[in-house]
This record gives C-alpha cells, structure tokens and sequence, in this order.
C-alpha cells in the first residue's frame, strides 16, 4: 500500500516510453514516482527490475491518486486517442482544483486545445507535452515540449529540467512553449521537419549509390565523414550506423533487404495539413510525406516498374567520384535548411492563428539535443534567431543565406543530373524550386490572377496604381476598377 501524498509526480501508462521516463524521473534527485498501468501485471514487472527507482505503485486510480502529493502532478503515456481521453476522466473525477494532468504522448494539438477547454473549468490544469527521442531520450534525457498555462510550468518545469536533455552549453532542453496546445503543435513540427530530413537524406544516399556504384557500407563512411562538419546531427549518425549493418541471414547489407515501403504513424501529415489550413508552404515536409506514401503504393510501382526512363544508363566517373559526392553534401545541406526554414514558417504562422507566443530561438535551443532533429545547425538557427526575433525567414538571415549562397550551384548540378539520370529526387528538386520561387523578383503568379479573372472575375491588382481591377473579357476588354471580388 502506497504511503499517501508521498510522490511529487506520477506517470499512468507502462509501456516502454512510460517506463523509461519514470526511470527517468525516479533517477533524479528529490523526485518520488508514483506508478500506475491498467494492467497491473505490467507495473510489477517494472518494480521488480527496477527496485532502485524507489517506485510508489498503485493497481487502481484511488490508489495512486492518494498516493500523489498536491498539487497531484500525473503525466500520462498511453497512445494517442481514445486511451488518452479515457485515462483524463479518470483521473478528472479524482484530482482537485490546481492539480496537473499531463499528456505526454503524440496527441493532436486539436485535441489538446479541446480536452484543455473541457477541464479548465474544473480548476485542474492540462498539459499537452511533446516529448521527443524515442525509448532511449525517455529514459537518459528527451527534449520536451510543454504547453498547458503558466502556473502549471511553475510546478512541472523544475521537474522537467532534471529529466531533460542537457545541451552543450548546460540548458535543460525544456521550455514553456505556450498555452494549450502549443507543445503540441511545435511537436508536431518536429516530426514534420524529422521526415523531410530523413526524406533529404535518403536522397543523398540514393544519388551516391546509383551515381558511383558505393556500398552501403562505403556510404557509411561517407556519412560518417559528412557527420564531423555541418551536417553534423544524430539523424546523419545514425544512417552511417544503419547502412553498415549486414544482415546476418544472408550476409548481404541489411538495407538491401529491407522492404523498401516506409511507414508513418501521422505526425508528418498532420504537419502538412495544418500547413495547408495556415497556407505555409512546407513543400520540402510534404515531399516527404508523399514519398513515403508513395513508397507504400506497392501495387501502382509493380504495375509502373517497366515505364520507360532516360535512354542512356548514368554513372559518374570515377575521377569525379568526390567532386560530386561534395556536390550532393551541400545539395543536402541547402535543402535542410530550406526544410527548417518551412518548419518555423509554420510556427510562426501557427503562434499567430492560435494565440501562442513562441519564442522560436528557445525552440531552436531546446531541439540541441535529446530529439532525433538533434543537429549542430540548431546552434545557427538560434543565433538568427536571437540576432533578429522579427526574422521573416531563416534562409535569409545571414548565416543561412551565405550557406546556400554557396551550396547552390552544387545543389543545381545535383538536381539537374538526378532529372537526367531518372533519380526521384523531390525533397531536395521541391527545396531549390521554394528556394527559387521565394527569390525570384517576378513570379507567374500574375497569369495566375489574369486567368481567374476571365473565368470568374475574381479580380487582380495592378503594380502601378492601387485599387482592385476587373477586365471585361466577354465585352471590349476594357478594364474597370471594382471591389475586390469574394469568390
Ligand atoms: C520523436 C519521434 C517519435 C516518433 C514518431 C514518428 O521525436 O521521438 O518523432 O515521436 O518516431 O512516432 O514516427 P513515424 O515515422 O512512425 O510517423
């Protein structure tokens, strides 16, 4: 029987997230862990192989309710969804005024705001968190992501400051985001920028194998070389690791007998679709997302395997093996950039439809370290960042703009030949096109306006004069100034 009131926070849901972050929480100073899963079996498992952590393990919700000091702090680890609404009234009937529920899964920002709005008359606070870097961050330091109100961070960040990640400069990765479903949201982001980047990578690697005939495991020492300078980040790390496994069935590398079909569980399209609802052009996030849809089309690809390609087979020539291998690194490189740009494009776009105030620098810091984006560039963004809080896009602060300025005759040259040699290639060709279109001092935008003005009078703006103009297509042509149209 728990000793009552005795743990200063509490986890519901056992599964390897949760487990881990209760180790997490009960390895630090000064915390006492409560412990609760709907099958018990599973929390005696955990406090039996784990007596050090001291756990307070409850086999119902009074029991563990009782068993939290107040304010009650409980951090759910259940999946995403209904289990999640389930657990909430749970622990609603029981807690009082000024307690904290907090969900820790990959829930829906949407659903976030919503489950905030129904318990915020109770008095008790709900907090969404993102929490990022898989089993392994759960359990030796994630970046963690909360929203909820502030006086519920007042309990909960000294908590989470000792089981986050730690950056190279000593910051926890933690930070208050915003009210309701900002943690959400920005996890959300995460994840998009998360699938363009291993999207961007697994480009890179595709163009080096069909283009010079390496190994996987001769890859592998590219990446592990790329993985010294900027491109410097746990994804690139861990491709290295993954293209030199052989596998021990067949002896061949592993990643030749993987299926090549990716999987996703949603956070990716989630991404998109809000981008398409706050009209931010994450294309190099979407790209990503396609691909894998794509991948997956199992039926279609059979189906298309023998459309024609380009007439003549490509190969680079040895002698210019390392040149483009070179030009393919920066090729990746302007393209992450791009996709990180998108990404705090839809922050910004998503703080301000939403009533958030995100500092965006603090979200570049507490992604240094802990989360699977976890890179050395992140250091740069929040440079730029702090430099410039009103920045209207990354790639044109200087840093990133001298970065691309010099990769992109590479990444040119890279996409050019990938079109050449019939290499899908559209995170990195989606990349330089936004790239392209958002420097471009005149875009054909202006037919655009001219066409749905002769189908639909819907209208346009002239460069010379203000006011709004409709052509009379169907009479003598003739152009009369009108309201704008509203269809
Ligand atoms: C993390 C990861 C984690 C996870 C997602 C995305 O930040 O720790 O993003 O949340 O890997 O589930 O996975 P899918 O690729 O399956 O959508």
């Amino acid at each position: 029987m728990p000793a009552n009131g005795s743990a200063n926070i509490g986890v519901v849901g056992l599964a390897v997230m949760g487990s881990n972050l209760a180790r997490n929480l009960a390895s630090r100073e000064g915390n006492s862990v409560a412990v609760f899963n709907r099958t018990p079996g599973r929390t005696r498992t955990l406090t039996s192989e784990h007596p050090e952590a001291d756990f307070v393990a409850s086999e119902g919700y009074d029991e563990f309710v009782a068993s939290l000091a107040k304010p009650r702090t409980a951090i759910i680890m259940v999946q995403a969804g209904k289990g999640t609404d389930a657990v909430i009234s749970e622990l609603v009937s029981r807690f009082e005024p000024g307690d904290i529920i907090v969900d820790g899964g990959n829930a829906n920002f949407h659903d976030t705001i919503r489950r905030e709005t129904e318990i915020k008359p109770t008095g008790i606070h709900f907090v969404g968190m993102g929490v990022s870097g898989g089993e392994e961050g759960a359990l030796n330091g994630p970046s963690i992501m909360p929203g909820g109100t502030a006086e519920a961070y007042e309990t909960l960040g000294p908590i989470l400051r000792t089981i986050a990640a730690v950056a190279p400069d000593g910051e926890p990765c933690v930070t208050h985001v915003g009210t309701d479903g900002a943690g959400h949201f920005v996890k959300m982001v995460h994840n998009g920028i998360e699938y363009a980047d291993m999207q961007l990578i697994a480009e890179a690697y595709d163009l080096i194998r069909q283009g010079t005939g390496k190994s996987p495991a001769e890859i592998a020492d590219v990446f592990a070389e790329w993985n010294t300078g900027e491109l410097e980040s746990y994804l690139i790390e861990i491709t290295a690791e993954v293209l030199r496994q052989t596998d021990a069935a067949t002896g061949e590398p592993l990643v030749d007998v993987i299926l090549d079909e990716a999987g996703a569980k949603g956070t990716g399209a989630w991404t998109v679709q809000n981008a398409l609802d706050l009209g931010v052009p994450t294309s190099g996030i979407a790209e990503a997302v396609f691909a894998r849809s794509l991948s997956s089309k199992r039926a279609q690809r059979d189906a298309a395997s023998d459309l024609p390609g380009p007439s003549s087979e490509w190969k680079v020539a040895e002698a210019d093996a390392d040149a483009f291998i070179e030009d393919v690194r920066r090729a990746l490189y302007a393209s992450k950039i791009i996709a990180y740009s998108q990404g705090f494009d839809e922050i910004v776009a998503g703080a301000e439809q939403f009533g958030w105030d995100i500092r965006k620098g603090d979200i570049a810091k507490i992604w240094r370290a802990g989360c699977i984006i976890r890179a050395r560039f992140l250091n740069r963004i929040a440079e730029a960042y702090a430099d410039d809080p009103s920045l209207v896009a990354l790639v044109v602060a200087p840093y990133f703009r001298d970065a691309v300025a010099g990769a992109q005759e590479s990444w040119r040259r890279v996409i050019a030949i990938a079109a050449q040699a019939g290499i899908p290639t559209p995170a990195f060709s989606s990349s330089l096109a936004y790239y392209d279109g958002l420097r471009a001092k005149r875009l054909p935008a202006a037919l655009i306006q001219g066409q749905r003005d002769f189908f639909g009078a819907h209208t346009y703006k002239r460069v010379d004069k203000p006011g709004v103009f409709h052509t009379l297509w169907s009479g003598d042509h003739s152009e009369i100034e009108t309201a704008p149209s509203s269809h």
